[in-house]
């Protein structure tokens, strides 16, 4: 062969990688694995044994435990047992076994790697170059959190005892993920590693006792999704953390529902990969190398949906399809391939059948002429173009290496595409000119955007989803406060019913307070939608009754109707979340100001429901936190984040959308603007049902909103029942999340029932706050649950 033809098909032999050292360390195990619990490896409780299988042979590598409900027990209690002693070490104590795990990590990273490749299936140029590395990473990362953290998180804990569940798709670097945090914190934890997947975690639980880790501080048990079940539901977990499927995280939501355990979850995903007819169309191409043939596709926020700008679309295709063409399937510890093995037959058929029914509703399939190898589970890297936008491939995450394209001819039609899906991980957006790929990184709904670069992560830049692909971030500071609670709420009591009795449950009407013209029945309370006064959709009204019993007026009884269109009208106000943050700020104080001037009357009015003393204070305190909104507006900012690439990351502070707003029973005017306004504040609009026990306070919020240009649908007052309202917005779709305070049996109701849309649920978990204390009430604790972190990745130099 001449240089020329050398040049031409770039030819190179086989590079393959030698397992010998992994296979020995396999062997030092008699290939058979007990769980890790409580520093030693122990045998399974029912003695049930599984094996992992080698995906690039199916041959079977070793023999790892079932774990059951006794194993997961044992583990919980190890931890909880550890829990105490490793509290009370210092920061720093727990900084030097983090970075004591990190430099362990990068002393066996290359049998971590091939382990990883073995048990996987990914290609070993991967776990080498990027998994491991990032691992090690996560650890440093997280050391220099534990130093920092009293200074930087004063007045937080850490959960307790963390239950942990990772999928198999990124074994050891999901291991990362999760414990690096928890431990920062000062929790202890038990961890399931994927079935699939689990020899790399048993490989880090031996780091952990070689680096002197104190025994239950780290606990790992194996086995399957009943394990995994097993771990949810212990009474023991205070926290759990989950990586895996949307159909997984949705049953682990309805079954911590009924429990206080805190949730994070970072579940599936079906990622736009936007490029626009000014890209450089070299690099995009091998951006979609990355975007979808990385891990063989197999990657949470795989740029699997192609959308590409109709006029560069044929030209795309064919450099796409020469590229596809040059791309080496084969043996995953040969260093010169380029896609390994999928997962496990069960994946393989998956990718298979999803594919078929994509071309069966009109998509055209094009794989390269590559030979897969004999043995083992291969899919050939695919194109389907002519994608519908409604098509299953277009919808559905497929979890393996294929591409779905679609074209488009605006910015505006590409960013409504992206946003056309029920996710909102990641995305990729290629554009040389930086206004047209910022104005679409900041309208795409998905928590990290990568420009002119894809699948990129660091330990500081948080990681995490919008809408269905979950909630919590991983990495950086918010992916440290889901391993965290205050510690005035850890301590907090249960709710306990106020000494008076909610309209709805009284059968008596006494006599209205004639003699006072306040609080006289006449005065006609409506619901606010859309800016407006309405009547409710039923025509019923409910009493409404002061301390003593008397009568102190109606309130309209809203129904399901009435949330839609209080919905609907939250939607259409979403121009809110793009007003200015002054502007914002204009307007809370503008409310303030009313609220001021009508304060006198408001507190006569107030005073029937609460007592003049409770009244003055809330309308009082109401004025203060107006004006603490009003000054956060502009003040809770994200951060640039500068992770060890050409990259700059810019962690931007997004509202969540549209909320439903279930109000404190107890201080009906201070309650409700305490969960408003943070909400306001950060560009929500919301849909508020006011307090039940005293919803005449509705008629005063509407007048102030009324004079205090508020935009119309910003917010939405429908009184009524609590519990039937919140049943109607908690399974209402077009709601982005709940924010619920109430007794134990409403909150777990709110996480129950918002299950379905994966709606973010913020409560008080039926414990007390004192609205009247602003340290329990007031500031970055509820600015932190009404914004989600968007990490804008963008590139510099040449
Ligand atoms: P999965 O969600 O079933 O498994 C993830 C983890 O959850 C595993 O450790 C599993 O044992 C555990 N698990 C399963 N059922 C559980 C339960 N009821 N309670 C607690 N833990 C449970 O994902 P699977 O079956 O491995 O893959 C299916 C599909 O999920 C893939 O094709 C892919 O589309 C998606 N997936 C998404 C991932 C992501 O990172 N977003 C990761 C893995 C899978």
């Amino acid at each position: 062969m001449s240089v020329i033809e050398k040049f031409t098909t770039m030819e190179y032999g086989p590079a393959p990688e030698d397992p010998r050292e992994s296979l020995l360390w396999l062997d030092s195990h008699s290939r058979r694995f007990g769980h890790f619990i409580n520093g030693k490896f122990q045998p399974p409780a029912e003695g049930k044994y599984f094996d992992t299988t080698d995906p690039s042979t199916n041959e079977k590598i070793a023999e790892i435990s079932q774990g059951s409900a006794a194993d997961i027990d044992a583990a919980v209690n190890a931890a909880r047992a550890a829990l105490p002693a490793w509290q009370e070490l210092s920061g720093h104590q727990r900084a030097r076994f983090l970075y004591a795990l990190a430099r362990q990590i990068q002393k066996h990273s290359r049998r971590l790697a091939v382990l990883e490749t073995l048990d996987n299936g990914k290609p070993i140029r991967e776990s080498r170059d990027i998994d491991i590395p990032l691992v090690a990473r996560h650890f440093y990362h997280h050391a220099g959190w534990a130093q920092l953290l009293a200074s930087e998180f004063p007045g937080y804990e850490p959960c307790g005892v963390v239950g942990q569940i990772i999928p198999w798709n990124f074994p050891l670097l999901m291991l990362a993920w999760k414990i690096a945090p928890a431990l920062a914190t000062g929790n202890t934890l038990v961890l399931k590693p994927a079935e699939f997947t689990p020899l790399t975690a048993l490989a880090f639980a031996e780091l952990c006792n070689e680096v002197g880790l104190p025994p239950g501080v780290v606990n790992i048990v194996t086995g399957d999704g009943a394990t995994g079940e097993a771990l949810v539901k212990h009474p023991g977990i205070d926290k759990i953390a989950f990586t895996g499927s949307t159909e997984v995280g949705r049953a682990i939501r309805r079954a911590t529902a009924q429990s206080h355990k805190k949730l994070s979850l970072e579940l599936g995903g079906k990622s736009p990969f936007i490029i626009f007819e000014d890209a450089d169309l070299d690099s995009a191409v091998e951006g979609l190398v990355d975007g979808i043939w990385f891990n063989q596709g197999q990657v949470c926020c795989a740029g699997s949906r192609l959308l590409v700008q109709e006029s560069v679309a044929q030209k795309l295709t064919r450099k796409l399809q020469a590229r596809m063409s040059t791309l080496r399937i084969g043996s995953p510890l040969d260093k010169a391939i380029d896609i390994g093995a999928i997962i496990a037959r069960v994946q393989l058929d998956r990718i298979h059948g999803l594919v078929q029914q994509g071309i069966a509703e009109g998509a055209t399939c094009w794989q390269p002429e590559i030979v897969l190898p004999s043995r083992g589970f291969y899919y050939k890297p695919t194109l389907l173009s002519n994608v519908h936008p409604t098509s299953i491939v277009a919808q559905q995450e497929i979890f393996g290496p294929v591409l779905a394209a679609m074209t488009f001819r605006t910015p505006q039609e590409a960013v409504q595409l992206a946003n056309n899906t029920v996710y909102g991980l990641a995305a990729s957006v290629w554009s040389e000119s930086v206004n047209v790929a910022l104005q679409a990184a900041a309208q795409i709904k998905a928590g990290v955007v990568w420009v002119n670069s894809t699948n990129l992560f660091d330990a500081a830049c948080g990681f995490g989803g919008y809408r269905e692909s979950g909630y919590g971030r991983e990495g950086g500071r918010e992916g440290l406060l889901e391993y965290l609670e205050p510690t005035w709420f850890k301590s907090a009591g249960l709710l306990v019913a106020p000494g008076f009795s909610p309209a709805s449950s009284s059968s008596t009407s006494p006599s209205p307070d004639v003699a006072n013209p306040i609080t006289n029945i006449d005065r006609t309370v409506k619901l606010y939608i859309a800016g407006k006064q309405a009547r409710p959709d039923s025509g019923y009204s409910i009493p409404v009754h002061g301390r003593g019993g008397e009568l102190l007026g109606e309130a309209p009884l809203g129904n399901r109707k009435d949330i839609r269109n209080a919905v609907e009208a939250a939607r259409k106000a979403e121009g809110w979340a793009k007003a200015t943050a002054h502007n914002r700020a204009q307007i809370l104080f503008y409310i303030a100001e009313n609220l001021s001037q009508r304060a006198l009357e408001i507190t006569q009015r107030l005073t029937a429901a609460v007592g003049e003393k409770q009244a003055a204070q809330e309308v009082q305190i109401s004025i203060e936190r107006l004006f603490s909104y009003a000054a956060w507006c502009d003040k809770f900012d994200g951060a640039v984040h500068n992770p060890p690439f050409r990259n700059i990351s810019i962690a931007m502070n997004e509202p969540i959308g549209t909320v439903g707003v279930l109000c404190p029973n107890e201080t009906p005017l201070l309650g409700f603007f305490s969960l408003a306004l943070p909400l306001i504040a950060a560009g929500n609009t919301i849909v508020a049902v006011p307090s039940e026990t005293y919803p005449l306070i509705s008629g005063d919020l509407y007048q102030i909103f009324e004079t205090s240009d508020l935009p119309a649908g910003v917010i939405n007052l429908v009184t009524g029942r609590s519990s039937e309202l919140l049943k109607v917005l908690a399974e209402h779709d077009d709601l982005d999340a709940i924010w619920c305070h109430g007794d134990d049996a409403l909150c777990s109701t709110a996480k129950a029932l918002s299950a379905g849309n994966l709606k973010q649920v913020f409560t008080n978990e039926g414990r007390t706050i004192d609205f009247f204390n602003t340290q329990q009430s007031e500031g970055r604790w509820y600015l932190q649950h009404a914004y989600q972190v968007k990490n804008i990745w963008v590139p510099y130099g040449e």
